[in-house]
């Protein structure tokens, strides 16, 4: 009878509350505590009471990926994370993620075969409501394809298959994303999703930033219109709707705005873009298709915004190469009045991309008389090393981890991406460490453009990449890993007297300004291949550290992993708009098997 009656307060204290509610998107009842869910789609909403520790498990067929999407989630505000939260994991109890009460309300899931949701609240009452929802879909065959990367200058977006009705079970992602120094307008013309207070059947939901774990800028369902701008050049949209009631879906139009209020520079790998504000323009009483270039027969792209994409080898941009210092100049200015009077200002904006070795510098200003604004923004060469497979250069290796044997000979090519072709790459120093940080000791493969190393050989540099060999080696005493760190300096081709027309220095002089051109780039580990033949005491010491590195799947011991994992110095921002693909978007840890 006690056991009984204790029984019952340990249910009561356990069992969390459930809704039981149905609306118009029918039934979405959570069933009981511990519940194992088998059908293909469903909604849930869970109002946990305190003291909960509740799993429910979703199951469905190994080819099967389910999507859990989460679009309300009010847990209490003052509990701690250790206390108070929903742990998702996939049907192997690996853990996919942790919803605190501080974390943002839409999240997204998805693990082939299935899932498991564990709800764990503190003792404290509060009125705590989750919304959640899933559906299944054949591993690899999304119900709605849709959604994308996006870059440009401007664009529309429209859901799927609008402007009818979307499908059941869409679930999109654009990632959106203008040039450097611009901010993002979106324009809603038209909203009609399912209406809901909370927006917790369908919803779009906009983050501020490259990926879905930037912060949320609004949600967004009902029928409605909007217009939201971002805080950087990059915006990300999530469409998401349930089974039932589908309406038009959304069509928005995305703009880049200057981020300061005048004007934008952005000196990309392929060309410079300058954005003007319509209004400034506008208030200085020009429209965008008075504007011309140096060459008055390149023009805007685009008058909203207008936007000029500048050649930096056409349209009458003027190089300058000036104590090793290289820039690329346009002006924009209006045609000349034809009349004999003018009572408008003169308007000339001068775009400069200065390539500062190491950097690129862009700075843009306005004169009107005198120079009324000047924007100055810093960007990097890009200059990437890469393995090719033979001394031809034609094929690059792209095994990774790529394997080599000792005394094996690499080829490596580094290579600025930039299109003057004009600029040429120089092999300053390259040198090798067991350690990615270049902490240990280092080993100099030639420094200072003074080879160091036997097996060091340059091939004949070119426009825009130097080339050289060597023949693998191994650090004694150390990891089996080979990371390598190389300076090159760019220099213009016409220059004589350039770094680059040097080569081995060995005292530092003082003249030289080559330092505004150096860039460093990296590759590594390298790691070696198991040995057969005879190399028998190394074999035993790598079979060691092969055992040791087992667990790590991707980690092939004894071969080269040969990645181009960074360009130090060099980073990515002058190619950074004109890459095609984007870096990867951080999403929660998708579950694959
Ligand atoms: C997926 O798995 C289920 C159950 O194992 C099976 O009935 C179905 O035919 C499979 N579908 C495909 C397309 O392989
Ligand atoms: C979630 O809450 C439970 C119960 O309080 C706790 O054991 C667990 O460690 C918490 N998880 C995290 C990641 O804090
Ligand atoms: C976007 O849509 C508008 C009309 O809604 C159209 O005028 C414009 O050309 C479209 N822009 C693009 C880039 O397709
Ligand atoms: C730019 O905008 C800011 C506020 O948004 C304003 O204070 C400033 O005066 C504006 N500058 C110009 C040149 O219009
Ligand atoms: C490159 O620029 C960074 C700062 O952006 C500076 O710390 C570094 O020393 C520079 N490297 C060279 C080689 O000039
Ligand atoms: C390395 O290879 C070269 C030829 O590619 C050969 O001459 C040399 O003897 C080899 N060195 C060792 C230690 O095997």
């Amino acid at each position: 009878m006690i056991l009984l009656g204790f029984l019952q307060i340990f249910l009561l204290l356990v069992a969390p509350t459930v809704a039981q509610t149905a609306t118009q998107n029918g039934d979405f009842s959570a069933g009981k505590c511990g519940e194992v869910y088998t059908q293909s789609h469903k909604p849930f909403q869970l109002n946990p009471a305190p003291y909960s520790d509740c799993t429910w498990e979703i199951i469905r067929p190994a080819n099967e990926t389910v999507r859990l999407i989460f679009s309300v989630l009010n847990l209490n505000p003052l509990a701690e994370c250790s206390q108070e939260n929903v742990t998702v994991s996939d049907g192997n109890g690996k853990v996919l993620g942790v919803l605190c009460p501080d974390s943002p309300r839409i999240d997204v899931y998805e693990s082939v075969g299935g899932l498991s949701v564990r709800v764990f609240t503190d003792p404290n009452s509060h009125s705590r409501v989750l919304y959640l929802f899933y559906n299944s879909f054949l591993t690899g065959s999304a119900p709605v394809p849709c959604g994308g990367n996006l870059r440009g200058l401007s664009g529309n977006i429209t859901s799927p298959n609008y402007p009818g009705r979307h499908p059941d079970f869409t679930f999109c992602v654009w990632h959106l994303e203008t040039p450097k120094n611009t901010k993002i307008e979106l324009s809603f013309s038209e909203i009609f999703v399912e209406i809901d207070p909370l927006c917790r059947f369908d919803f779009i939901a906009v983050y501020d930033g490259p990926s879905t774990s930037a912060p949320l800028l609004d949600i967004l369902c009902g029928r409605t219109t909007a217009t939201l701008e971002t805080s950087s050049n990059s915006v990300t949209l999530m469409l998401s709707t349930d089974y039932a009631n589908s309406y038009f879906g959304f069509s928005t139009s995305y703009t880049a705005l200057p981020s300061s209020n005048t004007s934008s520079l952005s000196c990309a790998g392929d060309a410079m873009t300058a954005i003007i504000s319509p209004s400034y323009l506008a208030s200085l009483g020009y429209s965008a298709h008075e504007l011309t270039l140096i060459n008055p027969s390149c023009g805007p792209i685009s008058s909203n915004p207008v936007a000029f994409i500048i050649p930096y080898q056409a349209c009458g941009t003027v190089k300058k190469v000036e104590d090793n210092l290289i820039s690329y100049t346009n002006t924009i200015s209006a045609s000349l009045a034809t009349g004999l009077i003018t009572r408008r200002k003169q308007i000339q904006i001068i775009v400069t991309c200065e390539l500062d070795g190491n950097t690129t510098v862009e700075i843009m200003y306005l004169t009107r008389d005198n120079v009324i604004e000047e924007h100055r923004d810093t960007g990097r060469y890009d200059v990437g090393l890469s393995f090719f497979k033979s001394d031809d250069f034609a094929t690059p290796e792209t095994q990774s981890p790529y394997k080599v044997d000792l005394n094996q000979t690499l080829f490596l090519q580094a290579t600025l991406n930039f299109p003057d072709p004009d600029l040429t790459v120089f092999t300053e120093s390259c040198f090798a460490s067991a350690d990615p940080s270049f902490q240990d000791p280092t080993y100099d493969l030639i420094k200072q453009g003074c080879v160091k190393d036997d097996t060091y050989h340059n091939y004949p540099s070119g426009s825009g990449f130097a080339r050289f060999s060597f023949s693998a080696f191994k650090f004694l005493r150390a990891d089996i890993s080979v990371y390598l760190k190389c300076r090159v300096i760019i220099c213009d081709v016409n220059d004589k007297m350039s770094r680059c027309n040097q080569g081995c220095i060995t005292r530092q002089r003082r003249d030289l300004g080559s330092s505004k051109w150096k860039a460093n780039a990296v590759v590594g580990p390298i790691r070696l291949k198991p040995h057969t033949k005879n190399e028998v005491s190394e074999s035993i010491s790598e079979k060691r550290d092969e055992e040791s590195l087992t667990n790590h799947s991707n980690f092939y011991i004894l071969g080269i992993l040969v990645l181009v994992v960074n360009v130090l110095i060099l980073s990515f921002v002058i190619l950074r708009y004109s890459r095609k693909q984007p870096a990867g978007y951080r999403y929660h840890p998708l579950a694959t098997q």
